[in-house]
């Protein structure tokens, strides 16, 4: 049989072509870092997030040196915490999220980072990240959650170790009396504390 060269030619491209898209979607799945956010954070209840050993205060937890969870709900319209006060977390550490809804379905992004989960009720999504250089981030609900989702919003700060202290965590008596990162006898820098 017989194939006209222009054929032949246009054959080729189109293998070429569907070659090329199994190599970029090849790379999107592994090579380009990207996780999928798994099951492993658990559930709760969501009706009872107040009983709950760190939904019911959230916040910044340190679990060991430089080391940190961060339990934020998420409820029609705000982060709690984020948009009434800013989440902190210091710089170089490693912090995992747990994030949750008290209501509906929302989303938990930080702008300009990869951290994107999705906030739902009985389920909590972790992510664990080090953020390197210190400055602030948006948090933003993704997920249309209600009237006023396109206000449900917060802040991230990352500040210098030596800016973070024990007045930031939740639990300041479990590592307390560590030598760093947490240090009590910080001059007050005028920064407001939450409760
Ligand atoms: Cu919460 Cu949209």
């Amino acid at each position: 049989m017989e194939i006209h060269r222009f054929e032949k030619l246009w054959v080729a491209l189109s293998l070429l072509l569907i070659v090329g898209f199994i190599g970029t979607v090849t790379y999107g799945a592994v090579g380009a870092g990207v996780k999928m956010v798994d099951d492993t954070g658990g559930t709760v209840d969501a009706n009872a997030l107040n009983d709950h050993p760190r939904f019911g205060e959230p916040g910044t937890y340190q679990t060991g040196e430089n080391q940190y969870d961060v339990y934020v709900i998420t409820r029609q319209f705000l982060f709690e915490p984020g948009t009434n006060e800013p989440l902190r977390v210091p710089a170089g550490a490693t912090v995992t999220f747990h994030i949750t809804s008290s209501d509906v379905i929302h989303g938990f992004e930080v702008a300009g980072t990869n951290i994107n989960l999705m906030a739902v009720p009985g389920q909590v999504s972790t992510v664990t990240v080090q953020f390197e250089e210190t400055r602030s981030y948006g948090m933003i609900c993704h997920e249309y959650c209600g009237a006023a989702h396109h206000t449900m919003e917060g802040q991230l700060q990352v500040v210098p170790q030596s800016e973070f202290t024990s007045s930031d965590l939740q639990n300041p008596e479990a590592f307390g009396d560590s030598e760093e990162p947490v240090n009590e006898n910080q001059p007050d820098d005028g920064e407001e504390e939450t409760e």
